[in-house]
């Protein structure tokens, strides 16, 4: 039977498969159930920037104050301590822990606790919306590489930073966090984008889940940025079956990470998925992990220049317009 051990984040796993940060990872019931159906990790969904402004105390100070059950969004900083705590009493794979910030300040010290409270590493979740037009790309960046090395000082555990497609060089930048101290890029956070209701004249908060067609984004970045500065890469966004893991594998990616469609078919979801992986790769006759990562990458193909091609002319031409 294939062998799906991999390694991220210097971390070993049973399984490619990563449940990434969700309301399903909120709960110790819903971690229990995803590590259950297979999962090889769990990403607890992220402490925000704006929890933090207070000092939430020593690890257990005050672990009655939240329940790890009730650990979801915004049930603040002690609740979610509480439940990086259980998670680790209770599992046997890696807890990751994640923060969501933009911002160097105190709330950063908080990545401290998390590590003292047995997180296995760190996803750090950093988006901005830059909307101020005096504020250069440069500028952005540079906020992104100060706050990880904040976040870098401030913890041992691995650090992984979850980020948008949105930047003009992402590759450059890439090393650069890399540089700052990031051990793994998460590639990539999906945000809900605002929509209008055209008869109540209102700006609506939109959230859909994604499809596997959304996964082509990740796709290219992945086989453009694997194997560069040994740095681990996930996978996020339009991982819904056993092809799409297979695909992020072989563009390169260490993990392959899942919300919409834990989401939309529950935990057990992961079940499927394995047994159609190890199909596959017995298909192929691979036997483990490593035999298959990265064979499509940006660097084994024999025309690299297809990852990086916006307008591509025989592609744009192959779609005909309608005769009527
Ligand atoms: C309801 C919901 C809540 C999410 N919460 C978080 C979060 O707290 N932190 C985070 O980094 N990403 C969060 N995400 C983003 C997911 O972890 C994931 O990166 C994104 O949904 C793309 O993956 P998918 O196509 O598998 O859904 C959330 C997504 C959804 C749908």
């Amino acid at each position: 039977m294939a062998d799906l051990r991999t390694r991220y984040l210097g971390l070993d796993l049973r399984s490619p498969l990563v449940a990434s940060s969700s309301p399903l990872t909120g709960s110790l019931d819903g971690l229990r159930r995803l590590e259950a159906a297979g999962a090889g990790a769990v990403v607890l969904p992220s402490l925000f920037e704006e929890e933090l402004a207070e000092d939430p105390g020593p690890v257990g100070a005050d672990s009655q104050a939240g329940q790890p059950d009730q650990a979801g969004y915004g049930a603040g900083p002690a609740a979610y301590l509480s439940l990086v705590e259980q998670a680790k009493q209770h599992l046997s794979i890696p807890v990751i822990a994640s923060l969501n910030g933009t911002s160097r300040g105190g709330w950063v010290r908080h990545a401290a606790r998390l590590e003292q409270a047995g997180a296995d590493a760190l996803e750090l979740n950093i988006y901005y919306v830059s909307s101020r037009p005096g504020l250069s790309g440069g500028e952005v960046e540079g906020n992104y590489l100060d706050v990880v090395r904040a976040v870098r000082q401030a913890i041992g555990i691995p650090l992984a930073v979850k980020l948008s497609p949105y930047f003009s060089s992402l590759a450059n930048l890439a090393g650069q966090l890399v540089e700052a101290g990031a051990n793994g890029l998460v590639l990539f956070n999906r945000f809900y984008q605002p929509d209008l209701d055209i008869e109540a004249l209102q700006v609506l908060p939109a959230l859909d889940l994604s499809s596997s067609a959304e996964l082509r984004l990740p796709l290219r970045w992945i086989a453009i940025l694997h194997r560069r500065w040994g740095v681990s890469l996930a996978a996020s966004t339009g991982v819904h079956t056993a092809t799409d893991v297979v695909k992020v594998l072989l563009a390169g990616a260490d993990v392959a990470m899942m919300t919409s469609a834990l989401l939309h078919n529950g935990p057990d979801h992961l079940r499927p998925v394995e047994m159609r992986l190890r199909d596959w790769m017995d298909r192929h006759r691979y036997e483990t992990v490593d035999q298959l990562r990265g064979r499509l990458s940006q660097r084994s193909v024999p025309d690299p220049a297809a990852f990086e091609r916006a307008n591509y002319i025989k592609t744009l031409a192959s779609r005909t317009a309608p005769s009527r």
